[in-house]
C-alpha cells in the first residue's frame, strides 16, 4: 500500500480514447497491467473534438472503478497536451477497416494523423517515453510518427505485431498439445498485414523443437501462416468490427514486456530497421526481440532457409511500397 501512495505516477498517453480498443485498454492500464501493481498512473487521453463527450463517459466509468492506482485522468483534443511528459504512449486513434478492406487501404486516411502527432510527440514527450503504434497500417504509421519526431529517439517508437504473435502462440500450442507459456523463440516478421510471416523455425517447447514435435510442414505453410495473417479479417467478418479486446491485450503485453522484460524469451515487436537480415534501413519491421532492463535487443545471428528468405522478401516488398506511397510525409 505504501508504494501506491509514494512513488511518482507514470504518465500514460493514449490516443483514440473513445474507440473500441481503448474501451478495453484503459481499464487494464488503470488496474496496473502495464506498470505493475505498485505503480500509480496518470492517464492522458486524446481524441477528436467530436469524440470528447464519449471520452468523458469513459472517464466517468474509470472513476466508477475506483482504481487505487489511477491518480488522475486528463482528457484533451490537443496532441501536444496529451503527450506532455509522457512516460509511455499508446497510439490507437485512427480509422479501423471494415469488411472488404485491407489494412493498407487506411494508409491515406491515417498517415496524416501520424505526421501531426509525430510533431507533437517531438515537442512534449519525455525523451525516454516508450511508444507503441496500434492504429493501422501500424508499421508505416509508426515510421511516419518517428520521421516527424526528429528529436525523439527512433528506438523508442515501435509498432504492434504482438497480436499476431499471440495468435500464432495459441494455434501452435493447440496443435502441439503444449501450454502457450511453454513456447519460446517464435517470431512474427514484417508487416502487420497479410504478408506477415509467423515463423516457427526456431520455436521450442518442453525442451524440443516445435517443428519436430508438430512434424507437419504442410500445416505450417498452408494453415498456420495464412491463418495468423488472415485472423484480423476473420474477426471483422464474424464480429462486424475489428478485434478490440485482444488488440488491447496485445498492446499491454507489448508494453509490459518492454518495461518489465521478457525473462529471456522472444517476443515480436515492430522496430526501426538498422539493416539487419537484409531488412532495408528505416522500415518499421516486426522482428524477434528480448527485453530486459527497460530496453529491447533484436535477436541476432539467425540464418535463414530459402523459404524464410522468400517470406521475408514478400513482406519487405510490401513495406517498401507503403513507404513509397507516403514518401511525402517522411
Ligand atoms: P475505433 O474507430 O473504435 O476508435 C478509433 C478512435 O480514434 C475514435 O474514437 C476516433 O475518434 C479516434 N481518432 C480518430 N482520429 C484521431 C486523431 N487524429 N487523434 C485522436 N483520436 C483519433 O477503432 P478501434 O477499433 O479502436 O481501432 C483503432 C485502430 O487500431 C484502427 O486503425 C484499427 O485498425 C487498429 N488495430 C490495430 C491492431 C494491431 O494489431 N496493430 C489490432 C486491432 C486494431
Ligand atoms: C487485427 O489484426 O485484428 C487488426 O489489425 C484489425 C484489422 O484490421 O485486421
Amino acid at each position: 500500500e505504501d508504494t501506491v501512495t509514494t512513488s511518482t505516477p507514470k504518465r500514460i498517453a493514449v490516443t483514440g480514447a473513445a474507440g473500441q480498443i481503448c474501451y478495453a485498454l484503459l481499464f487494464r492500464i488503470a488496474k496496473g497491467d502495464v506498470y505493475g501493481p505498485d505503480q500509480p498512473v496518470i492517464l492522458q487521453l486524446l481524441d477528436l473534438p467530436q469524440a470528447q463527450d464519449a471520452v468523458r463517459g469513459v472517464v466517468m466509468e474509470l472513476a466508477d472503478c475506483a482504481f487505487p492506482l489511477l491518480v488522475e485522468t486528463m482528457v484533451t483534443d490537443d496532441p501536444a497536451t496529451a503527450f506532455r511528459d509522457a512516460d509511455a504512449a499508446f497510439f490507437v486513434g485512427s480509422r479501423p477497416r471494415g469488411k472488404g478492406m485491407e489494412r493498407r487501404d487506411l494508409l491515406s486516411a491515417n498517415a496524416e494523423i501520424f505526421r501531426a502527432q509525430g510533431r507533437a510527440l517531438n515537442e512534449t514527450a519525455k525523451r525516454d517515453a516508450k511508444v507503441v503504434v496500434v492504429g493501422n497500417p501500424a508499421n508505416t504509421n509508426a515510421m511516419i510518427l518517428a520521421a516527424n519526431a526528429p528529436d525523439f529517439p527512433n528506438e523508442n517508437v515501435t509498432s504492434m505485431i504482438r497480436l499476431d504473435h499471440n495468435r500464432a502462440l495459441t494455434q501452435l500450442a493447440t496443435k502441439a498439445g503444449v501450454a502457450v507459456a511453454e513456447i519460446d523463440r517464435l517470431a512474427v516478421w514484417g508487416n502487420h498485414s497479410p504478408t506477415m510471416f509467423a515463423d516457427w523455425t526456431e520455436a521450442t517447447a518442453q525442451g524440443g523443437k516445435l517443428p519436430d514435435m508438430i512434424g507437419d510442414d504442410a500445416w505450417y505453410r498452408d494453415t498456420l501462416i495464412p491463418n495468423v495473417a488472415r485472423r484480423g479479417t476473420a474477426i471483422i467478418e464474424a464480429r462486424g468490427a475489428s478485434s478490440a479486446a485482444s488488440a488491447a491485450n496485445a498492446a499491454i503485453d507489448h508494453m509490459h514486456g518492454w518495461i518489465h522484460g521478457t525473462g529471456g524469451k522472444w517476443m515480436s515487436m515492430g522496430v526501426h530497421s538498422n539493416g539487419e537480415y537484409g531488412i532495408p534501413e528505416g522500415l518499421m519491421f516486426g522482428v524477434p526481440v528480448i527485453c530486459a532492463n527497460g530496453t529491447y535487443e533484436r535477436v541476432e545471428g539467425l540464418t535463414f532457409t530459402d523459404f524464410q528468405r522468400e517470406m521475408m522478401a514478400r513482406t519487405i516488398a510490401e513495406l517498401e511500397e507503403e513507404r513509397e506511397a507516403v514518401s511525402a510525409l517522411l
